[in-house]
């Protein structure tokens, strides 16, 4: 059988594509784990929108002087455009989004955003809100625990996937479209704030097909996750938090940051990131979110979950502070999409979220635009691929199909090192020494006989590492530190 379509992964874009897609097609949704395994479900701060028509070309702004212009404006300007229908079509299916005194949308702020334009949920807790509404939202059948493993990919066709369902098991599924929805890269880095479960393993399977990945250096860093826990996920505080009051303090409650930036702790992400590590870096302090200026009652509305988390781990909000730093969180690149999310020179591939480089965030991405551009471009592929109405014919498809091995034994080691060797050169602040040491080591890494997915993420990282060692001058999250 073939379906209509096949999507890759269960967060925000893709689970807003399959809300989408007429209940007649045929559809198949990929989860690699459970369907809450993905980044939308961790996403606390919230959805930004251009307000109304006066908006956008102020979202616009915003968005391009984040991403220092790098964007394609092209794309800045469809996602604008588009952003409060799309937001106005999920609450008319029936999304809550939290409401003000008066029951009107209640806007709040974040670093960057020149004016109150973010919708959030469950106060602090979008992510995960969105992501439970749109699990009830679509019809079609989707199946857990299929690690997508290759690309059935001729000429400029794509004629389904194929994707480990057990350690050795293997399953082909064919398709006449496929929306790639996988997220990005988060499990290369050692510390971060992601779903363990996303790796940049398709962003490798693309390399490997040729596709064109772009943007591929632009890693951006979350500058507040708490600093108490050993895990490699970190858990976030979000910048929401700094939206309405919270502030960044050293261990002598000094507010450094305005030495670094007019606007302090409501400067660009990459700009508060790239402060803190510099001053830790100068002064050895420890640095901490300071919650002072809230009501303690206001403070428990509006963040429970946060203030829920925090007393788990043994802290008083908002009447003690908590110690931070910074930890990978997003990545600007991705697979290449024209503005109907179409993978660059495919017919029938598309790719939405983070997994795509639409090129909206440019050199870094503003405050909840990530979820914005998943619905957004979720939606065009919906409709453009329901317009085109390719049809693959699988018979066509002449090339070997390869089997694989999942894991080795010598993989474990090579991941953790990996891990760290991204984090200490793909890094906040980079030098081209250690981007090119840390290239050297993954290519000697490509050499070794190892299991398909770490293969497949030492193509994404050395994609990460190439581009940083490409872009000679610093611009936005990558940031060149003089050798
Ligand atoms: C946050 O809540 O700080 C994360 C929002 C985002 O990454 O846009």
């Amino acid at each position: 059988m073939v379906y209509d379509y096949i999507i890759i992964g269960s967060g925000v874009a893709g689970l807003n594509a399959a809300r989408l897609i007429p209940k007649t097609k045929k559809v198949l949704i990929l989860c690699k784990k459970e369907p809450w395994e993905c980044n939308t479900f961790y996403a606390q701060g919230g959805i930004a929108t251009a307000v109304d028509k006066e908006d956008i070309p102020l979202h616009i702004k915003d968005t391009m002087v984040a991403g220092v212009f790098h964007n394609d404006k092209r794309a800045v300007t469809v996602l604008s455009e588009n952003s409060r229908a799309s937001i106005d079509n999920l609450i008319h299916d029936g999304l809550k989004f939290d409401l003000n005194a008066k029951g009107e949308l209640a806007f709040t702020k974040e670093a960057a955003h020149s004016r109150s334009r973010i919708l959030h949920a469950d106060g602090d807790a979008t992510g995960r809100m969105l992501h439970l509404f749109l699990m009830g939202k679509f019809p079609h059948r989707l199946e857990t625990n299929c690690v997508v493993n290759d690309l059935l990919i001729q000429d400029d066709i794509c004629y389904g996937v194929k994707y480990f369902v057990s350690e050795t098991e293997e399953k082909i599924a064919y398709a006449h479209n496929t929306i790639i929805a996988s997220g990005g890269v988060g499990s290369i880095y050692k510390y971060h704030t992601n779903s363990t479960t996303v790796a940049g393993e398709v962003q490798g399977i693309c390399l490997e097909k040729g596709l064109i990945l772009k943007d591929m250096e632009m890693m951006q860093f979350h500058p507040t996750v708490f600093k108490g826990t050993s895990y490699a996920r970190k858990t976030l505080l979000s910048e929401a938090l700094r939206g309405e009051g919270a502030y960044i303090v050293d261990e002598n409650n000094y507010r450094f940051l305005f030495d670094y930036h007019k606007d302090g702790e409501l400067a660009p992400r990459d700009v508060v990131s790239r402060s803190i590590f510099d001053y830790h870096q100068k002064t050895g302090h420890k640095i901490f979110l300071s919650f002072d200026k809230f009501d303690k009652n206001y403070f428990r509305k509006r963040f429970p979950n946060i203030y829920a988390t925090f007393n788990d781990f043994g802290y008083d909000l908002p009447f003690e502070k908590v110690p931070i730093s910074p930890a990978f969180h997003y990545s600007m690149g991705g697979i290449a999409t024209d503005l109907n999310s179409k993978v660059l020179n495919m017919k029938n591939l598309y790719a939405v979220g983070e997994a795509a480089c639409t090129g909206v965030h440019g050199a870094n991405r503003l405050a909840s635009n990530s979820m914005l551009e998943g619905i957004v471009f979720s939606k065009l592929a919906v409709n453009y691929s329901l317009k085109n109405d390719f049809k693959i014919n699988e018979k066509e498809y002449t090339k070997e199909i390869k089997y694989y091995i999942r894991n080795k034994e010598i993989d474990k080691k090579i991941k953790d090192r990996v891990r760290r060797l991204m984090w200490e050169s793909a890094a906040i602040v980079r030098d081209f020494k250690s981007l090119q040491k840390a290239l050297d080591e993954i290519n000697d890494f490509l050499k070794e006989d190892v299991g398909r997915l770490l293969f497949l993420r030492l193509l994404t990282a050395k994609s990460i590492l190439k581009a940083a060692l490409d872009r000679k001058e610093s611009l936005g999250a990558h940031f060149i530190k003089e050798n």
